[in-house]
């Protein structure tokens, strides 16, 4: 798979609807055939590899997403991909008595990082992003995500499936795990997230010939935002909050000319809802006072959001049972990064697992997971796929839930 989007630095650049991101799909395709899985693909481009043993039954869905940011890490969203695709054959092929049939899948555009939001696949199959929305997504080129998909043939007509449960495993993406000696994460919670895509005005004039006191500088007011972000940590505990100002595009981006327009995109999260709200909060008095003193208007023209909640505890019991059993080191982690699980876990019974990552090193191409670790954390993944199979999860005895691509 790190052929595909092979960078110089050992990593990968496999953006959403790439062409890299259309040959992995193709090769990972190919291995479920290969395998006698039978693939679907959905509208948004999610793709299915299901085995039906269970004539009619709901699925237990097993995944994560083999996009990547630009200039990235092999193992994010891949691993887990190939995991699931590995502990699924594996289920599949052993004589464990199954309830539930088994379903592999590689949610489209995970990363968010070409075309926003993150985790569209899944927000679109759990019904929180309508498919034509979805669709109709532009990168910052303009190309739709109906185009960028068509032109790697990476739309199908798959309507959907019954889900009786989601799991996924991840590079932990942190240094938790590896500051304590521990094989595998429980995920236990997620934090809060919200991302401000804010689009701060001036006017444009000559960066030579316009006098300072008649400059309204979409960049310095931009400037100053960046600064505030970045300081709003200051007011919090230690790793109470995490915020960043990730994306800037300015107009006209010109040697000489004052910048008009700046687009931003804010990130801050924290463990606690309340929290991350009295941070946004004092980051908008922020924003008012930079608008007097840069002479510029600034607005937050779209907010993308996630509530911090648990995991369901008795998969988590079900997975700690598991890596005890295996002999594996485990302990309770936060997901900080959001997740396609992070969608999944408020309509299914969700199950999610960590293996460390080097350095908690992510989103570059230094990102690392030992073979041992990966090995690891398929041994647990498979187990616990087993047992969510054969309705060791009392969660599922429910009626499972009917996802489909539909605007609901
Ligand atoms: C998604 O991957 C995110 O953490 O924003
Ligand atoms: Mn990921
Ligand atoms: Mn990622």
């Amino acid at each position: 798979m790190s052929t595909f989007g092979a960078t110089p630095g050992g990593g990968v650049e496999r953006q959403a609807a790439s062409v890299a991101d259309g040959e992995n799909r193709a090769w990972f395709t190919a291995w479920l055939v290969e395998n006698d899985f039978e693939v679907k693909v959905d509208a948004i481009g999610n793709i299915f590899g299901l085995i039906e043993t269970v004539p009619g039954a709901p699925y237990v869905v097993v995944g994560s997403h083999l996009d990547s940011q630009p200039l990235a890490g092999r193992f994010d969203g891949a691993y887990g991909v190939l995991a699931a695709a590995h502990a699924v054959r594996a289920v599949a092929a052993g004589d464990a008595p199954a309830r539930f049939n088994l379903a592999v899948v590689d949610w489209f555009n995970e990363e968010g990082s070409r075309f926003k939001p993150s985790m569209m696949g899944s927000a679109v199959l759990t019904g929180t992003l309508p498919v034509a929305k979805a669709l109709a997504t532009t990168d910052p080129a303009g190309t739709t995500v109906s185009e960028a998909l068509d032109a790697i043939d990476g739309r199908g007509n798959f309507a959907g499936l019954d889900v009786a449960a989601y799991l996924e495993i991840h590079v932990e993406q942190g240094r938790e795990l590896e500051d304590t000696g521990t094989t595998i994460g429980l995920v236990s919670t997620t934090w809060t997230a919200h991302k401000l895509e804010v689009v701060v005005t001036g006017e444009q004039s000559h960066t030579g010939a316009a006098r300072m006191v008649d400059r309204r500088d979409a960049l310095y007011g931009a400037a100053e935002l960046i600064v505030a972000v970045r300081r709003l940590i200051d007011g919090f505990e230690p790793e109470q909050l995490h915020t960043a100002v990730s994306e800037m595009y300015l107009d006209p981006n010109s040697p000489v000319a004052i910048a008009r327009e700046v687009r931003l995109l804010v990130d801050v999260r924290s463990p606690e809802r309340a929290l991350l709200e009295t941070a946004v909060a004092q980051l908008r008095e922020r924003m008012t006072e930079i608008e007097a003193v840069a002479k510029v208007e600034i607005e937050v023209r779209g907010l993308v959001e996630w509530s911090s909640g648990p995991f369901l505890e008795e998969g988590i019991l079900l997975a700690a049972a598991e890596a005890e059993r295996l002999g594996y080191t485990y302990r309770r982690s936060a997901t900080v990064a959001g997740h396609d699980a992070t969608n999944m876990k408020e309509v299914v019974p969700t199950v999610m697992l960590f293996v460390p990552s080097v350095d908690g090193i992510s989103h570059n191409e230094r990102e690392f997971t030992s073979d041992d670790d990966m090995v690891a954390g398929l041994d647990v993944l498979t187990a616990v796929v087993a047992r969510v199979a054969s309705g060791a999860l009392s969660a599922t005895d429910g009626d499972a839930i009917a996802m489909s691509v539909g605007d609901r």
